[in-house]
C-alpha cells in the first residue's frame, strides 16, 4: 500500500472513531441523547390499565407532577390543566384510538402519542403563562380543534 493511502486511512478512521466516542459522551455521559421510552399497552383496554384508569395531575414532589393523559379524538384528558411556575411536569400518555401528536407551544416537547405505546416526556415549565397545546398527527375530521392549554401559574 502507498505510503500517503495509510495515512489518509488512518486519518479518516481516526476522524470516525473520535465522532463515535464524542456522540456517545454526549449522548450517554451529558444525558443530550433524545429521549426515547418503549413501554406497551392494550389500545383496546386503556380504560382498565393503570395508571390510564385514573387519567389527571398528581404531585409527587415539592415542586414535581406527574400527568397520566390519554388522548382520543378529539380531545386530551385531562384537559386544560394547571401547574405552578417552576413545576417539573412527567408527561404519561397514550392513545384511546388513532395515532396523535402531543406539541406544547413554546417548549422543546413534541411527541407523538400512538395506540398500544406509552408516551413518557418530562418538561419544567419555568415560565408563567398559558401554553397551548397542539395535536399535529392528522387524526381524522376533528384533527384542526383538538388542542388544549396548560396553564402555568
Ligand atoms: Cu389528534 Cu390530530
Amino acid at each position: 500500500m502507498h505510503r500517503s493511502e495509510k495515512i489518509w486511512l488512518t486519518l479518516s478512521f481516526g476522524m470516525i472513531m473520535a465522532f463515535m466516542i464524542a456522540a456517545g459522551y454526549q449522548t450517554f455521559a451529558l444525558e443530550m441523547g433524545p429521549p426515547s421510552h418503549e413501554e406497551r399497552i392494550d389500545p383496546q383496554k386503556v380504560d382498565q390499565t393503570a395508571p390510564f384508569d385514573q387519567p389527571g395531575i398528581k404531585q409527587i414532589g415539592e415542586n414535581e407532577y406527574e400527568v397520566v393523559m390519554t388522548l382520543q379524538i378529539f380531545s386530551f384528558n385531562p384537559a386544560n390543566i394547571e401547574i405552578p411556575a417552576g413545576a417539573k411536569v412527567h408527561f404519561i400518555l397514550t392513545s384511546k384510538d388513532v395515532v396523535h401528536g402531543f406539541e406544547i407551544a413554546g417548549t422543546n416537547v413534541n411527541a407523538m402519542v400512538m395506540p398500544g405505546y406509552v408516551q413518557k416526556i418530562t418538561q419544567t415549565f419555568d415560565e408563567p403563562g398559558d401554553y397551548l397545546v397542539l395535536c399535529n398527527e392528522y387524526c381524522g375530521a376533528g384533527h384542526q380543534v383538538m388542542s388544549t392549554t396548560i396553564t402555568v401559574k
